[in-house]
């Protein structure tokens, strides 16, 4: 079938949820996609931070390709081998205890919200009322199922499906002063992303992350860090709470862990992890063997082939290449980010879907987030010589689409 034919196929059989691009996708190499008819695209977007080794990474191949053949699904009544070993995994790299595996990045950030409400159950005075309020930050994204729906704020996805989950109340992003008068002894926990993917890339203050985690330890709440998109390495570090020196109670992964496949886990502290029992929480799917297993492939590469390091120098470098850009660009607003989850933010919406559009038909994907914000979540494997065409790329769309505004750039140099 080609595009046109599976596009109205797809109209007429699927929920109209997605605005998909007009691209039939066949296979992937390394930092390349290429459609049904051959063409290739430079892959800054990796299925939405997923694709952190490219594709068809022959590690993590070989490592699909084995345990396929031996056991794909067990559901949780059993014990398989990969469960604990990518629970070691994990614990060790985020300096967390416990680890609950899910089948998504929204499940990780649920199994958190119901850990929260249950920790405080667990601690709450007899003939006390247990806390109960959940903190978020506007501009946050966790997920789409009803809790984590519940803490993300843009109101366009909550509001056909109300009412929510009860119990949330957003904070002004990075304002200290709105989270002290929010944070009080009925809060059971504060969930944020470090640095807000959907958000537009956008980092909170080294001086709101620590104000947060001297409230929660105040009050007995718990601080729960959403590293769905900015976890395992993206920011060039294990997790980007690992650039404030904040240790979380709990912490949420998912997007890259098992290359590809559906996975997520959540991360308890051992002075949380007590008041989960058996029956409390489940899954069928979440955490079977075969991504497993591909998970721990897929860290275990990451630190045979020191990516943290190559995402820290080659994020860098992009970072540098896009500042270069702002300066010879007026529409351009803001680049900003850390290791290779990167923003550059434009001075309108319709410039930014216009960006992002021609740079398709360029050959080079990235997404628009947040309405005036071209994102960028390469897979950690890109080079110098990626990064360059990419540049050139923006460079030439950028002048071809704001020529005035170029040019009073050029002007202001002079
Ligand atoms: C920070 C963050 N949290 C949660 C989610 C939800 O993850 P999933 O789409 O796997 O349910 C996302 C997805 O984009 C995300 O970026």
């Amino acid at each position: 079938m080609n595009l046109e034919q599976i596009q109205k196929l797809e109209s007429q059989l699927l929920l109209s949820t997605y605005e998909r691009y007009p691209v039939l996708l066949h296979k992937g190499r390394g930092v390349y996609v290429y459609d049904h008819k051959g063409r290739r695209y430079l892959d800054l977007l990796s299925g939405i931070g997923v694709n952190a080794l490219g594709y068809a990474h022959p590690a993590l191949t070989r490592t699909l390709a084995q345990q396929a053949k031996l056991l794909v699904h067990t559901s949780n009544l059993f014990y398989h081998e990969y469960q604990a070993r990518l629970a070691a995994a994990l614990t060790k790299v985020s300096g967390m205890d416990r680890a609950f595996f899910t089948n998504s990045g929204t499940e990780a950030w649920e199994a958190a919200l119901k850990v929260a409400r249950a920790y405080a159950r667990a601690n709450c005075p007899e003939g006390q009322q247990p806390k109960w309020r959940i903190l978020a930050l506007e501009h946050a994204f966790h997920g789409r199922t009803f809790g984590a729906l519940a803490t993300t704020h843009k109101e366009k996805y909550r509001a056909p499906f109300e009412p929510g989950v009860p119990g949330v109340e957003f904070v002004k992003f990075d304002d200290v002063d709105d989270l002290e008068q929010k944070f009080d002894a009925t809060v059971c926990a504060i969930g944020f992303e470090f640095i807000q993917g959907e958000g537009g890339i956008r980092p909170v203050s080294k001086a709101f992350a620590e104000k947060a985690h001297a409230l929660a330890a105040k009050h007995g709440a718990l601080l729960i860090a959403d590293e769905i998109q900015s976890g395992l390495g993206r920011t060039g570090r294990w997790f980007a709470y690992q650039h404030y020196g904040i240790q979380p109670d709990l912490v949420t992964v998912a997007k890259p862990i098992a290359g590809g496949l559906p996975l997520g886990a959540l991360l308890a502290s051992e002075k949380v992890s007590g008041c989960m029992h058996p029956g409390m929480h489940g899954t069928t799917f979440g955490g079977g063997p075969l991504a497993c297993a591909v998970a721990l492939q897929l860290l275990h590469t990451i630190e045979r082939q020191r990516l943290l390091k190559h995402v820290q120098k080659i994020g860098a470098y992009f970072l540098r290449r896009l500042q270069e850009l702002q300066f010879k660009h007026d529409s351009i607003r803001e680049v900003r980010g850390l290791g290779l989850m990167l923003g550059m933010e434009l001075k309108s919406a319709d410039l930014a879907k216009t960006i992002f559009k021609q740079m398709l038909e360029r050959g080079v994907v990235l997404n628009r987030t947040d309405e005036t914000v071209l994102r960028f979540l390469p897979p950690f494997i890109l080079q110098k010589q990626h990064v360059d065409h990419a540049i050139r790329q923006l460079d030439e769309a950028l002048a071809k689409n704001t020529a005035g505004l170029a040019l009073t750039a050029e002007k202001r140099k002079q």
